[in-house]
């Protein structure tokens, strides 16, 4: 399966596999990785899933809706390379994607 590094605001490193498909945040809900909360189960209207992806996956990743763009202009330490994680499904060409996670979801 195609595994994914979440990294969190400390620097801890977790390494988790998950089956296409599924997306980034309910990869790390069912891996117990901390810094992810996914308050509205992946409907786009939280924003507590948060996070930076790794410059090197950014053109891999489906364009944002206009949802999420909205949502992310609500965050409150937002990036260039800031994503919601339940808006990001994994794929083959994902493999191995890192995703840092921000303080504020702590
Ligand atoms: S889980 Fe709520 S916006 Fe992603």
């Amino acid at each position: 399966m195609p595994k994914v590094v979440f990294i969190d605001h400390q620097g801890a490193d977790f390494h988790v596999e998950t089956p296409v498909g599924k997306s980034l945040m309910q990869a790390a809900l069912d891996n117990g990785v901390a810094g992810i909360l996914g308050d509205c189960g992946g409907s786009c209207s939280c924003a507590t899933c948060h996070g930076y992806v790794d410059e090197r996956w950014l053109s891999k990743l489906s364009p944002q809706s206009e949802t999420e763009v909205f949502m992310l202009e609500g965050v409150p330490q937002p990036r260039e390379t800031s994503r919601l994680c339940c808006q990001i499904r994994m794929t083959p060409e994902l493999d191995g994607i890192v995703v840092t996670l921000p303080e504020e979801q702590v």
